[in-house]
């Protein structure tokens, strides 16, 4: 059996900020912003909407795509950095009731920007192993709600939104997610990071006061490992899998920094016609960037099934991952 990336769908909430709107919060420019990031605007989810309303949207496109009854889903897997709360219940356990899937494996992971691509990881081995048929996956963030807005160093950069997958069994190799390389190096957890309001500072007002509870993040130290890791890991998964550049149908990168795709694009030699863009629309929204950016290029009729996608994504933690998935679905 193999694993088969059967159907996206994705969720963006209605409220767009732009860079302008940012103008009149912090000491920024549209000009610099779009200048060193590409963003020009990014989503930001009602205050009566929480990461659990977004997963839940994305989920319901995903399922019906991919032709499926709910009760065929046998497990459910939701990547955030902004979950519903804190401890308990995952944010997977509240969309599986928003959805009325009841009596199903559920569970979130804490992989940050790169949860999308390690949640891959885990669906094919659990379908290769036969232990599961139909998975759905959610990556779903309401980062704004961990963001400091008067942070210009952050603000700027993160958005709200979710992208769901079903992964489904397959006996068909031409449909497979064919590998997934997923690691992490936790001596550079300090670069990326929320510091409060978990057990090591756990909330207090004196916690708050100190903002603790929002990201905080040395983004120039960021970037500079962020293109290193992802330029290497890009040619370490098509070296071990015999593959060119030329293979790639699409190349899907996390939307973080417009800047930081095009260095590893441009080093790898993707055509700017094979690469998926969406961070000027919705910057980075972590968890759901590359789920929500297959989904747009599947709207937009570029992506048809058998084609093959290489992902390639870097978070906090730090993590980072690269897939080669050939779509699966109609
Ligand atoms: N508006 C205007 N000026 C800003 C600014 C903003 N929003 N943010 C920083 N600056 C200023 C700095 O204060 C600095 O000024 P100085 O030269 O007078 O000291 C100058 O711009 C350059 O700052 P620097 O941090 O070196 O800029 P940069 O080119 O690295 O761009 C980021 C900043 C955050 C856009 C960039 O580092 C980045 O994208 N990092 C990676 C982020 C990321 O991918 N994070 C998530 C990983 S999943």
């Amino acid at each position: 059996m193999y694993a088969s990336l059967k159907s996206i769908g994705s969720y963006a909430p209605s409220q767009i900020l732009t860079n302008a709107d940012l103008e009149k919060m912090v000491d920024t420019s549209d000009e610099w912003i779009e200048k060193r990031t590409g963003i020009k605007e990014r989503r930001i989810a009602a205050s009566d909407e929480a990461t659990s309303d977004l997963g839940e949207k994305a989920a319901r496109i995903a399922i019906e795509r991919a032709g499926i009854e709910k009760e065929e889903i046998d497990l459910i897997i939701c990547a955030t950095l902004s979950p519903d709360h804190l401890c308990m219940p995952s944010t997977a356990c509240v969309i599986a009731a928003k959805l009325e899937i009841h009596n199903v494996m559920a569970f979130d992971i804490s992989a940050a920007c790169s949860g999308f691509v390690y949640m891959l990881s885990l669906a094919k081995a659990f379908i290769e192993s036969g232990a599961k048929k139909n998975i759905l996956l959610i990556g779903a963030e309401k980062i704004s709600s961990v963001i400091d807005y008067t942070d210009r160093g952050t603000c700027i950069l993160f958005g709200d939104g979710a992208g769901a997958a079903i992964i489904s069994a397959t006996e068909d190799k031409n449909l497979a997610i064919l590998d997934v390389h997923a690691s992490s190096d936790g001596r550079y957890g300090d670069y990326l990071i929320t510091p409060g309001c978990g057990s090591k500072f756990p909330c207090s007002q004196e916690t708050l006061d100190n903002k603790l509870n929002y990201i905080k993040m040395r983004g120039n130290d960021v970037y500079k490992i962020a293109v290193k890791t992802l330029t290497n890991d890009v040619i370490d998964i098509l070296e071990k899998n015999n593959l060119d550049a030329s293979a790639i149908d699409h190349f899907i990168p996390h939307q973080a920094n417009f800047r930081i795709i095009e260095a590893v694009r441009a080093k790898l030699d993707f055509p700017i016609e094979k690469t998926v863009l969406t961070v000027a629309k919705y910057g980075n929204t972590s968890a759901a960037s590359i789920p929500m950016a297959i989904n747009d290029a599947y709207e937009e009729g570029r992506i048809q099934k058998g084609d093959l996608m290489l992902l390639d994504t870097f978070g906090g933690g730090f993590t980072w991952a690269s897939a080669l998935v050939r779509f699966g679905g109609k």
